[in-house]
């Protein structure tokens, strides 16, 4: 049983469980908070996120004064902030998402990889093996992890929880190292834990360098929409909720030791869903049909760029009933009407470091 002390002058409240989720002013971590903190009134759920330009407050604006969320701002990569973090709190639970997170500046910058993907994740399982010495009963270190680990698929085929390792891009070989660290941690000192990969997800609140918010944008404003190579690549796309909805299974019921499979069972060419997005775009902004696969523009390719991503996460589905909720087409318009309805959120992403980045990443393919 923790005990929650609150801050910003909160009450202090008696809490059944304290977890902390680490990452969780990102895309999927905001989510995931959201979910935790309003489904389980008595857990304390403690956010812990450096706030790099991909961890956004205001993703958590809705739920930031409620009783049993706290929001610590800390560098996992910082050893000693990650020590005082597990002194303050009596953490029953972790959920690590803090992340470096884009394969493109993984390529163009991979130390910021092996820092905060690396180190960050050992930094977190240290503090976590001093704070559980004594009894590692009821804990539980869960680490959220990609598809990406497994490589590229070829045509045929499916990654499942035996696939070998065989990362191709610096952002996916950090997160596999993360991940055997893990399995080592719980191998060698008994720490409690599991581990998830998950295929690409999609939804609200992601940060628009990545391909669905990038194209609504670039459609909305109208830019040329960059397309790698020939757009032949294939990704498995999950709502957002859903990878949310798959982690609470997995934390409240997972086995240690062992790994799942998170997938939407739903593969797409890039220019596939390219130009289901573009006539998504024509109507939601009444423009004439066609008028936005104009925009499409075919570029240079990503360095390494893995062919196919597809999971089979029939382990999840048979172990716990898990399956994905929304169709495709539905997940999406739900995504570009957010996109659209939520003007002031993207701005304030636009006017920041993301329009230099953007400027230098572009310009010169
Ligand atoms: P994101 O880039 O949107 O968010 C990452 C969050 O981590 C941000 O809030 C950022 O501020 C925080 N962070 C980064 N470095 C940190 C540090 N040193 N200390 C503390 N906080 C730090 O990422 P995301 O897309 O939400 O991904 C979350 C996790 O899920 C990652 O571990 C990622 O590998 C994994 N994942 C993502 C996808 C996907 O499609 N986005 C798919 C499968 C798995
Ligand atoms: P991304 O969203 O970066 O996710 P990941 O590389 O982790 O799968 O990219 C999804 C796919 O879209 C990938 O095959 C690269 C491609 N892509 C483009 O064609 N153009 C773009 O501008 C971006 C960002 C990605």
């Amino acid at each position: 049983m923790g005990l929650g002390k609150e801050n910003k002058g909160k009450k202090r409240i008696i809490m059944k469980k304290t977890i902390l989720i680490t990452g969780g002013a990102g895309f999927i971590g905001s989510h995931v908070v959201r979910r935790f903190v309003n489904k389980y009134p008595d857990y304390l759920i403690v956010n812990a996120d450096k706030l790099t330009y991909a961890g956004n407050l205001e993703n958590l604006a809705d739920i930031e004064g409620k009783k049993n969320y706290i929001f610590e701002k800390i560098d996992i990569v910082d050893k000693e902030s990650v020590m005082r973090l597990f002194r303050k709190y009596p953490f029953d639970g972790v959920i690590h998402l803090a992340a470096e997170s884009h394969v493109d500046r993984s390529i163009t910058s991979p130390d910021e990889f092996v820092f905060t993907n690396i180190v960050g994740t050992v930094n977190l399982l240290n503090s976590a093996r001093v704070s559980w010495n004594n009894s590692c009963q009821g804990k539980l270190f869960y680490h959220i992890s990609t598809d990406e680990v497994f490589g590229s698929l070829g045509k045929e085929g499916y990654f499942t929880e035996h696939t070998p390792y065989d990362p191709k891009s610096p952002y996916s070989a950090s997160k596999a190292s993360s991940d055997h660290m893990v399995r080592a941690y719980n191998h060698t000192f008994g720490i409690p834990a599991v581990v998830s990969n998950c295929s690409n997800n999609y939804g609200p609140n992601q940060f628009p360098e990545k391909l669905i918010p990038l194209v609504i944008n670039n459609i909305k404003t109208n830019k040329p929409i960059p397309v790698y190579g020939k757009g032949e690549n294939i990704r498995d796309w999950l709502y957002v909720e859903d990878h949310a909805s798959a982690i609470d299974l997995i934390f409240h019921n997972g086995k240690t030791g062992e790994t799942y499979n998170i997938g939407g069972n739903n593969e797409w060419k890039n220019i596939d869903l390219i130009r289901l997005l573009c006539s998504i775009m024509d109507r939601k902004l009444n423009r004439t049909p066609g008028a936005s696969e104009k925009l499409i523009t075919f570029v240079k390719d990503r360095p390494g760029h893995d062919l196919r991503y597809a999971i089979d996460s029939s382990k999840l589905q048979k172990e716990f009933g898990w399956s994905p909720i929304p169709e495709f087409a539905d997940g999406l318009e739900k995504t570009v009407e957010w996109y659209l309805t939520n003007e002031k959120w993207l701005d304030g992403i636009l006017s920041g470091d993301y329009s230099k980045y953007y400027d230098r990443m572009y310009s010169g393919r």
